[in-house]
């Protein structure tokens, strides 16, 4: 096996391209995997790979009476969420990474990378997984290949992105520039070794080259660091392409909204991981007329249209959504969509009788639980029976109010953009921005409390502009920059309108200002009326929030003074915020645009007036 009698491997390989076929090469001689494995995509592979994942433990099979065709993953208790720390950009000149990213050499980077992968797929198979993020038969389809050592992430990308045969036929035919995404758990498995049921390595580094638009990831099997396609090419990836071709690769949902008078509008909105995406994105309204269909929930790529207009596509095919929270009181479609099958579930509960549960499910609480962790839980058990950050993973087409413009490779023109976060006070309930730029300030000094989706500190309040913090793949004042630039070639007529949104402050006696979830309908309706002209607001320093009697409470148990409570500008807690303002803008240094900077100095003048 050692000299990888692979050759006559990769010539039975199902594609002629040059350039594909020796990348394969040099990392089977790298990585010394036991077999190489063309992934074709099909149905019976799926059931093949799902049996061995079943067969070595790492999947448990749902029972089929309640969750068909699903899955239930349990990761190493160290491999549970993204590992920014150790997330690298590792650009030409360290400048073009930016203080937002951590740096390394690029050739310091791939000796060290390469002394991690020597060897790294020993006793293991070596998947080889073409995908492309968006649609193939897009005009620039956005192709790539993962090499992956986990048959879990070829199961979970499976579903995430379109894969195998006819997208290697493609890539094929026309030659194509393919992202060569490369990923190993880092957990070689000597002869006679026994595996474990999650392989990987507590030495992770999740790297990406720019220039060489290449990525490297070991040590981990969770989604966002394992599944390249996601995060690590359309967003990291992807966001560096756009500036070098004039789009934008975006942390956003995409929805579309439909008013009684049967009008289309269509919603983006950028929110940090687990601050409310996915459940926006399937929101069931509350209120009577107004419909929502869902195009995306956790990626959207934007592009100029001809006639300057602002359009918007998501590129990925699943659903990788937080659990905990996500139940048939709040999010039904979510719900429905996850029962029809297809899914992979990674750390959640299993039920007795083989289902899954997790905290939000369900009102009652099961008697009895295995826990993420494999140890019996009862309701008196003092840990949550699922992990906080964990998932399932589900087919995009599985969601009964997915929107038929999904499928369109041209997207859809966006009204509206949504900038929201994680804020238990300070920040009201919806601003609508003075103007684009201004909107563009508010996308640059997004704040929110950190969440269970990252490794780390749980609660602790970070900028995070656009909701890209963590994704943007290149110098954070060049993004900002990008997107004056980008935004200053549409028709200034056709240009989104921004708001700023926050589901999660707090009253004083802790709890929730707003009920979120389905009655979020009514902020958009508050927004399509702004936008349409028909809507009262208040001015304040920071832009435009809605009168107490503007936004619609029909049939909740809610004053217009509670609203006005929830979308309250108070002066102290500006202050403090605008002094966090600046800090964070200091740390832009030169890279700032100065369009933002004098944002800030009139948003500054304004509250001053206050
Ligand atoms: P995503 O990671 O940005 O897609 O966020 P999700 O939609 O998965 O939501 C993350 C967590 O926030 C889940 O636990 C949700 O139940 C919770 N959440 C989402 N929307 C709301 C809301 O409007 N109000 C409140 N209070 N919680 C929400
Ligand atoms: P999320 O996606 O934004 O739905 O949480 C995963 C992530 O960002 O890690
Ligand atoms: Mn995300
Ligand atoms: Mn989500």
């Amino acid at each position: 096996m050692g000299d990888l009698a692979q050759k006559p491997l990769l010539e039975k390989a199902p594609t002629t391209h040059a350039g594909l076929l020796a990348w394969v090469e040099e990392v089977a001689e790298l990585t010394q995997p036991d077999r190489i494995y063309w992934v074709d995509g099909s149905e019976e592979e799926n059931t093949r790979l799902t049996d061995e994942l079943v067969a070595a433990g790492t999947l448990t099979r749902l029972n089929p009476d309640l969750f068909p065709n699903s899955f239930a993953a349990f990761s190493d208790p160290a491999d549970v969420a993204r590992v920014e720390e150790q997330t690298f950009i590792c650009s030409e000149n360290e400048r073009d990474a930016g203080f937002t990213n951590n740096w390394m050499d690029p050739r310091e980077m791939k000796d060290k990378l390469r002394g991690l992968f020597a060897g790294s797929m020993r006793g293991r198979t070596m998947y080889v997984i073409p995908f492309v993020m968006g649609h193939l038969d897009a005009e620039d389809p956005k192709f790539g290949v993962e090499i992956t050592d986990s048959a879990y992430v070829v199961a979970s990308m499976r579903i995430m992105a379109n894969i195998g045969t006819a997208v290697l036929d493609k890539i094929t035919e026309t030659n194509a520039f393919f992202v060569p995404a490369l990923h190993s758990l880092g957990a070689p498995l000597e002869s006679g070794q026994d595996d474990v049921a999650w392989p990987c390595n507590p030495d992770k580094w999740i790297v990406h080259f720019p220039e060489e638009r290449s990525i490297w990831s070991f040590g981990s099997g969770y989604g966002g660091n394992a599944l390249l396609g996601k995060k690590c090419y359309a967003l990291r990836i992807a966001s560096v392409m756009a500036r070098d071709e004039g789009w934008l690769a975006e942390h956003m949902l995409i929805l579309k909204l439909t008013s009684p008078e049967k009008k289309n509008y269509y919603v983006s909105a950028a929110f940090p991981s687990a601050c409310g995406k996915t459940n926006l994105a399937l929101l069931d309204p509350t209120i009577e007329g107004w419909e929502v269909e869902t195009l995306g929930d956790d990626i959207t790529w934007m592009r100029i249209g001809k006639e300057g207009e602002l359009r918007a596509t998501n590129p990925e095919a699943g659903l990788f959504g937080v659990a905990p929270g996500t139940g048939w009181g709040t999010n039904p479609n979510a719900m429905r969509a996850i029962a029809k099958g297809h899914s992979i579930f990674t750390n959640v509960a299993l039920t007795d009788d083989g289902g899954v549960w997790w905290e939000g499910m369900t009102d009652e609480v099961p008697a009895h639980l295995t826990d993420w962790e494999g140890n019996s839980w009862t309701p008196d058990s003092d840990k949550p029976a699922a992990h906080p950050n964990s998932r399932f993973c589900t087919p995009i087409s599985q969601i009964d109010m997915l929107a038929e413009e999904y499928y369109s490779p041209d997207g859809v023109e966006l009204s509206a953009i949504l900038f929201g976060g994680r804020r238990k006070t300070t920040v009201p309930l919806v601003t609508q921005a003075r103007s684009w730029t201004n909107g563009i300030f508010m996308g640059s000094t997004l704040s929110s409390e950190t969440t269970a989706a990252a490794a780390g500190q749980v609660g602790v309040l970070r900028r995070d502009p656009m909701a890209m913090l963590p994704f943007i793949g290149y110098d954070a004042g060049d993004y900002l920059k990008h997107w004056i630039s980008v935004s200053g070639k549409a028709n200034p007529e056709r240009l989104p309108h921004i708001f700023l949104v926050n589901w999660f402050r707090r009253t004083a006696d802790g709890g929730f200002a707003w009920p979120g979830f389905g009655d979020n309908a009514r902020v958009l309706k508050w927004a399509i009326e702004r936008i349409e002209g028909k809507a009262d607001a208040v001015e304040t320093p920071i832009g435009y929030v809605p009168a107490g009697h503007s936004l619609d409470l029909t049939g909740l148990d809610l004053t217009h003074a509670h609203v006005e409570d929830a979308v309250r500008v108070d002066r102290e807690e500006w202050d403090a915020e605008l002094a966090s303002i600046e800090e964070w803008y200091a740390k832009f240094g030169d890279s700032l645009p100065d369009a933002l900077r004098a944002e800030l100095d009139s948003l500054k003048e304004r509250m001053a007036k206050h």
